[in-house]
């Protein structure tokens, strides 16, 4: 029998300012999109956008449903919005952020076992790793690949 170990590192910022310009970009894009969330029923209003290899975002949200499984969050509506329109395009940057009565949580928000499983097959398929920006208004933390979210991703299919 051996121990193992898995290490998770990110990176920590106090603001949007301590961001490079592209992220940071990315990131008022994903707090700019909370603005077109749907979330009649849980009131937690999410942005999320991405940035493909070449530079170009596009941004997504929370669209909620009566019927309740039939709702999606953010990530995922951003994420198969960009494999549906731009198929060839490597997705290399995503960023979360979210917001209640208009007003940006403090904590980052940190995406739901579904959505994390979406994004490592999208890195799979751009062949290129993702990087995870998750956004609050206190800290902001940042992870270099999908993989730090979500250790030993099942893509063996
Ligand atoms: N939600 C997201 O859109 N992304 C997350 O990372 C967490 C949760 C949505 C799903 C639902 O519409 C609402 O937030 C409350 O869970």
């Amino acid at each position: 029998m051996t121990n193992k170990e898995i290490k998770i590192a990110y990176l920590e910022y106090e603001s949007l300012d301590q961001l490079d310009s592209q992220d940071r970009k990315l990131a008022e894009a994903a707090i700019a999109a909370i603005a077109t969330s749907y979330a009649p029923y849980s009131q937690f209003n999410v942005g999320a956008a991405v940035m493909f290899e070449d530079g170009e975002i596009i941004k997504g949200s929370n669209q909620e449903n009566a019927a309740y499984p039939s709702g999606t969050c953010a990530e995922r509506t951003a994420l198969f919005y960009a494999g549906a329109a731009y198929p060839e395009k490597a997705i290399t940057k995503i960023a979360i952020a979210a917001g209640q009565k208009g007003v940006l949580v403090s904590e980052p928000v940190t995406p739901c076992g579904a959505c994390r499983q979406v994004m490592a097959q999208y890195q799979t398929k751009g062949g290129k790793p993702m990087e995870v920006i998750l956004i609050g208004s206190a800290k902001i933390w940042k992870f270099t690949k999908v993989n730090d979210l979500l250790p030993l991703i099942f893509d063996s299919i």
